[in-house]
């Protein structure tokens, strides 16, 4: 078991090591290897339960994880928010304290629309959390399948460049992202119209650009973002059509990047809005179906690391 990875929680890519990230990832890298003839122990977490709390809809990191669990061996227990007992006003605290108590979790795995949900509820259970995603704050798991991705088309992660772009403002896929690849040695560019550029950014080094043109140049890969809606406030951007077509991802932009640059996208992609049909769908370009794919031995990885870890 890899000694370098000492932490309680999965809470951000934030509080993590260079060295806990390659951890992660090499544990990623033998699941992914080995899913198709299960030739891994299947029963690591066997007598385990992991409690899911999505407070927020979700397709890929729920499921994800789910396949992730069952596959190491453990007992999954989805609690259903939406015909649950908060919508009878019950509150998070009650909600949590409540599961514990009658499940004794062995992980609890948390996605909600409130910023630092995370770390409230690992404050009153005694059992790793892993965030799925808080607000636009941080997506941590997200971060770790695609660098997973990166890793297993270009062998590396240290000294490519990677283009994020999009609605950056309002995206915790973004956050992780750029501190991930920092902290791995990548250089990042992020391409936004100024409305969705924010001042601050989680991590040093990273290189601001407002046209698709500017910002691809040179890159390896091109990781493009879903308007967030639902954390955006409205009138930030003119109209979908105006934003494809200065910061959707076609063809011709794409040409921007160097010869043969990889796509990507965290999902769920609005197609039409920030990236073309073609693009999302080239069979040698386009990484997306990979970077899903990844979601279940990431996510194996770091409950496994969470919960195997001698405390
Ligand atoms: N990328 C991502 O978090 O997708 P879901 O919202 O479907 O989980």
């Amino acid at each position: 078991m890899p000694e370098a990875f000492t932490q309680n929680h999965l809470i951000g890519i934030a509080p993590l090591s260079a060295e806990e990230i390659r951890a992660l990832l090499s544990r990623a890298e033998y699941y992914a290897d080995r899913l198709d003839d299960k030739s891994f122990k299947p029963d690591i977490l066997r007598g385990c339960a992991v409690l899911s709390l999505f407070f927020e809809d979700s397709t890929r990191t729920r499921t994800s994880f789910e396949m992730a669990a069952k596959r190491l061996g453990a007992d999954w227990v989805n609690i259903d928010i939406a015909t649950s007992s908060v919508k009878k006003g019950e509150t998070l605290r009650d909600t949590v304290l409540t599961l514990h108590a009658m499940l004794r979790p062995d992980a609890i795995i948390i996605r909600h629309t409130e910023y630092g949900t995370p770390e409230f509820v690992a404050k009153h259970v005694n059992c790793p959390v892993i965030n799925a995603g808080d607000s636009w704050r941080e997506h941590p798991t997200q971060a770790l399948l695609d660098a997973l991705t990166l890793r297993r088309r270009f062998g590396r992660i240290e000294g490519l460049t990677v283009a994020i772009c999009g609605d950056i403002a309002h995206s915790r896929v973004a956050n992780s992202n750029m501190i991930l690849l920092r902290k791995m040695g990548a250089d990042v560019h992020i391409v936004a119209p100024p409305a969705l550029l924010p001042d601050k950014l989680p991590a040093e080094g990273v290189k601001k650009f407002e046209t698709m043109e500017e910002g691809l140049k040179g890159c390896d890969a091109v990781m493009m973002l879903r308007l967030q809606k639902e954390r955006m406030q409205a009138g930030l951007i003119e109209s979908e059509v105006a934003y494809f077509r200065h910061y959707g991802l076609t063809l011709e932009k794409l040409a921007h990047a160097k010869p043969g640059a990889a796509v990507m996208h965290p999902g769920p992609m609005n197609r039409g809005v920030e990236i073309a049909d073609d693009v999302a769908d080239d069979p040698d370009r386009s990484l997306i179906l990979q970077q899903v794919r990844n979601g279940v031995p990431a996510r194996m990885a770091a409950l496994e690391l969470l919960l195997t870890r001698k405390r």
